[in-house]
Parts: structure tokens; sequence; C-alpha cells
């Protein structure tokens, strides 16, 4: 056997090509379950493409880094579920590109912020977040309340995130400069939004009604997180593995 092993040792070639060979079993073993991914990932009802607003607002949130202080991923276990509620499932990140679920959690999980707060909490907190927590070690924001949002781009990016398989129409396309302004308007016509993207939050979110800022769009994306599905019927123990 040490002989036979000889062999190969003293020719390079051979020797090349055994690991090659080697090295592709398992790269098979790891990369063939991936063309599955389709059945890996279920479907979940109420898991839709985020509205324009909300995609801008977590362009916002990517690049201001939020996700270095704060995942997106409730994991299976009885402490997170009881603090942060039901665990994350898959398809919840579904159309998340690049997805949020971070590594740190300086501060709370926030995938399941959507709706714990008002718009007016969530303006006053990322504006200075030790006016409503005084022992918090967050950065202030109040910056974003004086930007406003730039959104001539935003139909590409819709059309950016269906080339990697997030399911925008044509039509959410087209109008998704329209229904941008319509979610940040108390006063617009909210339909066509809401049948595209529903349960979407609207109205004036950072407390300036005329005017539409980065912030207007970080809260429409906080206010989502974690509410596309429905999980009133299902009980918190059922989800405790
Ligand atoms: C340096 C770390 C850090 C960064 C960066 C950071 N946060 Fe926080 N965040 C915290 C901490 C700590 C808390 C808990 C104390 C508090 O509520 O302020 C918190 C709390 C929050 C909460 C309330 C969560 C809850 O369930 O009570 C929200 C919402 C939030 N952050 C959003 C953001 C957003 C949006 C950004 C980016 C614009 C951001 N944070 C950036 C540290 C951070």
């Amino acid at each position: 056997m040490i002989q036979r092993h000889e062999i190969v040792e003293k020719r390079a070639f051979l020797l090349a090509i055994l690991i090659l060979i080697t090295v592709s079993i398992g790269g098979i073993v790891e990369i063939v379950p991936l063309f599955t991914i389709e059945s890996t990932i279920e479907p979940v009802k109420g898991v839709r493409p985020y509205s324009p607003l909300e995609l801008a607002g977590r362009n916002i949130y990517i690049r201001e880094g939020c996700y270095l202080c704060h995942s997106q991923m409730i994991r299976p276990f009885r402490d997170e579920v009881e603090r942060y509620g039901p665990y994350s499932l898959a398809a919840e990140s579904m159309y998340d590109h690049p997805f949020q679920w971070g590594s740190k959690r300086t501060g709370p999980d926030l995938a399941r912020v959507g709706g714990k707060y008002s718009n007016e909490w969530q303006a006053a907190h990322l504006a200075d977040p030790r006016s409503v927590v005084p022992e918090s070690v967050m950065p202030p924001y109040a910056f974003l309340r004086e930007r406003d949002l730039g959104y001539d781009n935003i139909a590409e990016h819709l059309r950016t995130n269906r080339i990697v398989g997030v399911p925008y129409t044509d039509e959410m396309i087209e109008k998704a400069a329209e229904d941008l302004r319509a979610q940040a308007d108390p006063e617009a016509d909210h339909e066509g939004l809401l049948a595209r993207y529903p349960k979407a939050a609207v109205g004036d979110f950072d407390g300036q009604p005329n005017r539409l800022t980065e912030m207007d769009a970080l809260i429409a994306y906080l206010q989502i997180l974690g509410r596309m599905v429905d999980f009133t019927d299902i009980r918190t123990e059922d989800l405790i593995q």
C-alpha cells in the first residue's frame, strides 16, 4: 500500500488528477442540493416583494449599516420566540437580496419590529434614540429627516431585483414612482398600491407631511418587517421545536 502510494507521490500529474477527482466529489456533494432550492424554501402565504418605498428604505438600511448592530433572524429557540415572536421562516427573506440576517446583535433583532411601535416613536427614536430609550447606545440618524428621498431610479431597482428572481410585474415597475409617492402621502388614493402590495403601511412616516425624506422610506421599511405572514392562527407553542 505504502509502495503504491509512492507511485502517486512521485508523479505530479497523476497526483493532480487524483486531487481534482477527490475535490470534485466534495464539490458535487455541496452544490447539487442547491439545484433543489425551489423545494428547500417552502412558499408561505402573504410573502410579497417590497413596495417601492419599502425597497428604498431597505437600501438606506443597508447604506447606513444598520445590519452591523441588528439581526433579522429569529431563531427557533424558546427564549428568542418569547422575546421576538414566531421564529423566522426561510420564505420571509426569499425576496431579500442580499438577506439581512446579520451576525451581531448590539441592538435587538428587527425581524418582527413592524407594527411594534408607532411611526412617531420610530421617527423620534431614529432622530435621537436616547429621547425614548435613555440607556440606548444606538447612534442618532436625525439627518435622514433632512434629506429628500432620491427615487428617480426606483423602477431600475425593481427591475434589477426582478433579474435575480423577485416577481415584480411590468405593472409594478411601470408604477414604481407613483406607488412610492402614494405610500408616503396620507391623502393619496391607495387602492392600486394596496392591491399590488397588501398590508403596506401608508401615510406620513417622519412627521413632515409636506416632505418625502429618507426617513419616510426607512420607517415604511421597518413597519413591514415580519408583518407579511399572518401568524394569528398559529400558536407560538406550535412553532417551538
Ligand atoms: C451601534 C449599534 C447600532 C446601530 C448602528 C443601529 N442600532 Fe438600532 N438599536 C441599537 C440598540 C443598542 C438598540 C436598543 C436600545 C434602543 O431601543 O435604542 C436599538 C434599537 C433599535 C430599534 C428598536 C427595536 C425594538 O424592538 O425595540 C429599532 C427599530 C432600530 N434600532 C433601528 C435601527 C436602524 C433602522 C438603524 C440604522 C439606521 C439602526 N437601528 C442602527 C443599536 C444600533
